[in-house]
Order: C-alpha cells, then structure tokens, then sequence
C-alpha cells in the first residue's frame, strides 16, 4: 500500500492566495495567464489525478473563504483532516492580515496533528514575484520563522518555499511536494546511478512526463561543479508552459503527448532529454563532445 493511493493532498490557505491557480498550471496545462478567469472555490474540489502511470495523487482543493474554513475546522473537521499524507498551506505574501493568517493555519495544524499526526507540511509564501527580488531571500525567510513558531508539532519537518506562478518556484516547491509522496524513490534513485555509471552523466534528473515536475535527480562530484542549480525546474516550466500553449493552439485540453528529444550540443556540455519509460522523461547532462552524448543515449 503506498502513501499516494491511500492518503489525501489538501491544498488549503486564504481565500485568493493562489491555490487553485496553482493546481491548474500543474496538473491541467493552464498557463500562468489563463488563471485569472478563475472563479472562488466552493467547498472542496476534489480530483484524482493519474501520475508516475499507476499511483493517483487525491488532491482537495479546500476553498478558503472563511465560512467554508469555519466548517473544515468544525461539522467537517474528522472528514477532512483523517488520512492526510500531505498538507500545503499556501500564505499570499502581500496579505495585510499575517497575524490572522497564522492563527487560521494554527487551527488547521492542530486539527491536522489530532486526525493525522504523521502527515508531511509544507507551507507556500506565494505571490513572491509581488516583492521586490532584492528583498525575496529576506522576505521568504522572515515569513518562515513566523510560520515555524506556528506550526506546533509539525515545526521540525516543515517545509517552506517562496512561490510565483510566473517562475520556475512554483515547480521547484511541487517537484518537492510530490517528490515527498512517490514510494520506492531509492529504487529509482539505484537505477539513476547505474546509468550514471554507464555513462559520463555528470547529471541525471527524471521527470514526470505529465506535469513534467523532477521527481529525482543524482548528480556526480564533477556535476556539483555546475552552473545553474535551478536547471530542473526552468526546464519544467519551459516545457509545461510549452505543452499548454500546444493544447490551446490544438484545443486539446489534456494537452498533447510532447514526444520530441532533444540533444544540445554546446562548446562546454551536452544535453539530453529524451523519454525514459512510458511515464517519465529523462535529462542527462554531459561533458561536451559527440562520442559522450552518442554513447549516452545507447545506453
Ligand atoms: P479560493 O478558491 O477562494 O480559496 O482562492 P484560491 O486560493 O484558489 O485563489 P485563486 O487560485 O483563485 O487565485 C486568486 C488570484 O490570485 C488569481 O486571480 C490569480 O491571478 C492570482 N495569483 C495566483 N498565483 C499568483 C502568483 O504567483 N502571483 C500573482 N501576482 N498572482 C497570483
Ligand atoms: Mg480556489
């Protein structure tokens, strides 16, 4: 029995902080500029989503309005908050009612830790792009500390990540997020490293191929030397935000299979990203040179 079949994804936080947006961008093609025709969530939106082929992820969507809130932390409390494997608490980085905010999401952690004491939380302080980049880091950091102090018996396992729909953050948090719920990751993560060993990979990230989130990535001594440690989750969101604008431009609202490969060859490194099985893409980084990248792909 594994966590993602069994226990429930909720997705809660105030009314407008960004949660539903969030959800379609990952796991139904919308691009960030579509979200705003979005209307409030009414009570829970429920849906099973089909990921990694055989697991399926049970997202609610927890409308935050506060009568809806009110009825999750009372009549709904046992229905909602049994079973959970993950709670994200999504936090709009330019509320004015901060202090407020944390009370609500005390409640709801402490119904979390009376239902499901061995849940995963991660918290979202969303809207980054909002804040000025000079004072992203401090801001995010700020807001951590608070929300730590708040989080009662889920403070030391508490995850926080500053998020934008309009960045790359957003894939980075939920590349985390699912990461947290895939079982058997060590074995994949084996057989990532024999394929490291077979080649002269100096990075390997697997992706999932519908919402294209990096669910695991090794990487080897000369690998850490590398430039750009965000390259994943720009990839993630260069592709999703190209898959979406595929669908809209074919009206396919599952968005069509994206079956291209791709093998960059650059003066410094090769690339490669090419489908690994039926649900998952992979993206190797090598030394530059023909030969590497020839091999590489053999195997
Ligand atoms: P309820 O369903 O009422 O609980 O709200 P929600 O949390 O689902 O909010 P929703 O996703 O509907 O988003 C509200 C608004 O926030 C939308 O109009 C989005 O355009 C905007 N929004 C979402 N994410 C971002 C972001 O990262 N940055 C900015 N600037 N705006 C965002
Ligand atoms: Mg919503």
């Amino acid at each position: 029995l594994n966590k993602m079949e069994k226990k429930k994804v909720l997705l809660m936080g105030k009314s407008g902080s960004g949660k539903s947006s969030m959800r379609n961008i990952i796991f139904s093609n919308y691009r960030a500029k579509d979200v705003r025709r979005l209307g409030a969530t009414i009570d829970v939106e429920h849906s099973n989503i089909k990921f990694l082929g055989n697991l399926t992820l049970n997202l609610w969507d927890c409308g935050g309005q506060d009568a809806f809130t009110g009825t999750y932390l009372t009549t709904q409390k046992s229905h909602v908050f049994s079973n959970v494997g993950v709670l994200i608490y999504v936090f709009d980085v330019e509320s004015r009612s901060f202090d407020r905010d944390l009370a609500t999401y005390t409640s709801i952690t402490n119904a979390l830790a009376e239902f499901s004491p061995s849940a995963d939380v991660f918290a979202l302080v969303h809207k980054i792009d909002l804040v000025n980049p000079e004072f992203r880091v401090k801001v995010v950091a700020n807001r951590e500390a608070a929300i730590q102090e708040a989080s009662g018996p889920f403070a030391k396992s508490l995850k926080v990540f500053g998020t934008s729909i309009w960045d790359q953050s957003l894939y980075k948090a939920w590349g985390s997020i699912v990461n947290s719920l895939i079982p058997n990751l060590d074995v994949m993560e084996r057989y990532l490293w024999g394929l490291m060993g077979e080649t002269k990979a100096e990075e390997i990230t697997l992706f999932e191929k519908a919402t294209f989130l990096a669910v695991m990535k090794v990487t080897s001594e000369i690998g850490k030397k590398n430039p750009y440690p965000d390259r994943d989750e720009k990839m993630s969101n260069i592709i999703k935000t190209f898959k979406a604008s595929l669908a809209k431009f074919t009206g396919d609202t599952a968005g069509p299979d994206f079956c291209e490969k791709f093998c960059i060859s650059a003066p410094k490194f090769a690339l490669i990203i090419e489908e690994l099985t039926k649900n998952t893409y992979v993206m190797v980084v090598l030394p530059p040179g023909e030969a590497e990248a020839n091999c590489a792909r053999l195997n």
